[in-house]
């Protein structure tokens, strides 16, 4: 079966501050992410998996290189257009859940169709349908302190597929967790791979990366290897 594009980095460079005090972070990352991937991303603290991350998410610009996402030129588009295609095209999971503490789960997860303008009545079906999904259908109206960290991070995904988003980015999505609400979300993301969407995930735990098909390691903002491993 022959895989489609869907992520292509070329020699992509990021830099932070300004002369004379620039700090290369990222040097020439090349990447390509194909429907239906799973990549782990693995490296010390500091080597530049986050900001890898967020130029992946189209949440921060590269100082130089070439991104396709969908086959569309990346640094050519304006910031509204951005924010449409990450809006529409990619889901993201963070470490602290990154949930909105007054509103209840049903609300954080309906979230994204707001900005998507889809009708309220829709937005109530649809977010209980993905609770359904993560499996806390019996939890819409719960607020996230009435949850526990394996439940909030279970909304936290639900808001993340609602748009059925192309890609799931996920930076250390168990790292506040313990370890079976970490295996919770491991067989949560191995279910949405398996229906098809395609999953890269940071993190610092060598378990967990062994859930992916391929694990990179960044050192020092390079990728130094290029893993394959578990069944494709
Ligand atoms: N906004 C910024 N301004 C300046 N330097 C930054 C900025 N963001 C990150 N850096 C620097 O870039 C380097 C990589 O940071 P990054 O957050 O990508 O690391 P990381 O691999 O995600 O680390 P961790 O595992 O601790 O999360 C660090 O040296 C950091 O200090
Ligand atoms: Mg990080």
């Amino acid at each position: 079966m022959v895989k489609r594009m869907l992520l292509d980095l070329k020699n992509i460079y990021k830099n932070y501050g300004k002369e004379p005090m620039i700090v290369p972070v990222l040097k020439d990352v090349s990447l390509q992410v194909n429907e239906g991937d799973y990549i782990a991303i693995m490296g010390p603290s500091g080597s530049g998996k986050t900001t890898l991350m967020n130029i992946i998410g189209c949440l921060d610009r590269m100082s130089d290189g070439t991104y396709l996402f969908d086959n569309e030129d990346i640094s050519k588009m304006n910031d509204n257009a951005l924010s449409d295609l990450r809006l529409h095209k990619i889901g993201f999971v963070f470490q602290n859940f990154n949930l909105l503490s007054a509103e209840t789960a049903q609300e954080n997860v309906a979230l994204p169709l707001i900005y998507a303008g889809v009708s309220k009545e829709e937005r109530k079906e649809r977010a209980q349908d993905a609770l359904n999904k993560v499996g806390l259908g019996e939890r819409v109206s719960f607020k996230p302190n009435q949850l526990s960290g394996g439940q909030k991070q279970r909304v936290a995904i639900a808001r993340a597929i609602i748009n059925n988003p192309k890609i799931l980015l996920a930076d250390e999505p168990t790292g506040a967790l313990d370890q079976a609400s970490g295996k919770q979300v491991m067989e949560l993301f191995q279910s949405l791979n398996d229906e098809g969407v395609t999953i890269i995930m940071i993190t610092h735990d060598a378990n967990v990366a062994s859930h992916a098909k391929k694990t990179l390691h960044i050192i020092d903002g390079e990728i130094i290897e290029n893993k394959q491993g578990g069944t494709i």
